[in-house]
């Protein structure tokens, strides 16, 4: 059946409620890490800086969702960074990574306490060691939205992700911020790097544990 043809509101017929068991590539992102190998590479007025920090990510599956016949497994996360010698947040973002099992596509939202938001998306096979995400700026779906002043000041241009999951159950990511910054001609790459290692598992979602409880 084509798309145009599709049942926009129909639902999928048998939906497995059990998440950390449809999570696909992102089965080894659950749980609570900590990451104390982190690098920033972040735009200064007189070039770039360059800092270590330290992450705190908690990523805890949620129930099912869906858009019509459209189903989505997912975790929401909340990433807290602190620098070193350095008082209060660093960096902190909330959202969402979502993993579409019929389309073999990862979507992470994501959401910054600068005034912005993003939605990435890559394709990563069901058993994925290492995917990679995408967001562009002036793109409506899979774009990046920015307040007024980080539009004009530091035009984000682009936003990728690649994240690879290492055989002894760590894994990182690397991302790079594509800045336009107001003043100068070449695009500033904001450059962040990590290494998590768990220190807590996932609580599993509310109908799988309705499941286990009933047996
Ligand atoms: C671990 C991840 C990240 C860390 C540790 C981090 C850290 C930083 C730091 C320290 C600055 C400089 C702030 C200042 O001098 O006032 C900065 C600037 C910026 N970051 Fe990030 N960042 C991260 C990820 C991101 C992401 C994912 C985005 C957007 C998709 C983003 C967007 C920006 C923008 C637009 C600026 C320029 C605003 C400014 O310099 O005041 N950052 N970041």
């Amino acid at each position: 059946m084509s798309d145009e043809e599709k049942n926009i509101y129909a639902e999928p017929a048998e939906i497995d409620g059990d998440t950390l068991a449809n999570l696909g590539p992102l089965r080894a992102l659950a749980g609570v890490w900590r990451g104390e190998k982190g690098v920033d590479v972040n735009p200064k007025e007189h070039g770039p800086e360059t800092r270590s920090f330290i992450d705190h990510i908690e990523l805890q599956p949620i129930d099912p969702q869906t858009n019509g016949p459209q189903l989505f497994y997912g975790l929401r996360y909340h990433q807290h960074v602190i620098s070193p010698g350095e008082a209060g947040t660093y960096h902190d973002q909330t959202g969402y990574w979502l993993w579409e099992p019929a389309t073999e596509t990862v979507i992470q939202t994501l959401s910054i306490p600068r005034g912005q938001i993003a939605m990435a998306v890559g394709k990563a096979s069901k058993d994925a060691r290492f995917f990679e995400l995408v967001a562009k700026r002036g793109e409506t779906t899979f774009g990046i939205c920015s307040n007024p002043f980080l539009e004009e000041a530091f035009k984000t241009l682009a936003y990728r992700i690649a994240v690879t999951v290492h055989p002894n159950g760590t894994w990182s990511y690397e991302e790079v911020t594509t800045l336009q910054i107001k003043g100068t001609d070449e695009p500033f790459a904001h450059r962040d790097t990590s290494l998590l290692v768990n220190i807590g598992a996932p609580t599993p979602n509310s109908l799988a544990l309705l499941k286990s409880t009933k047996g």
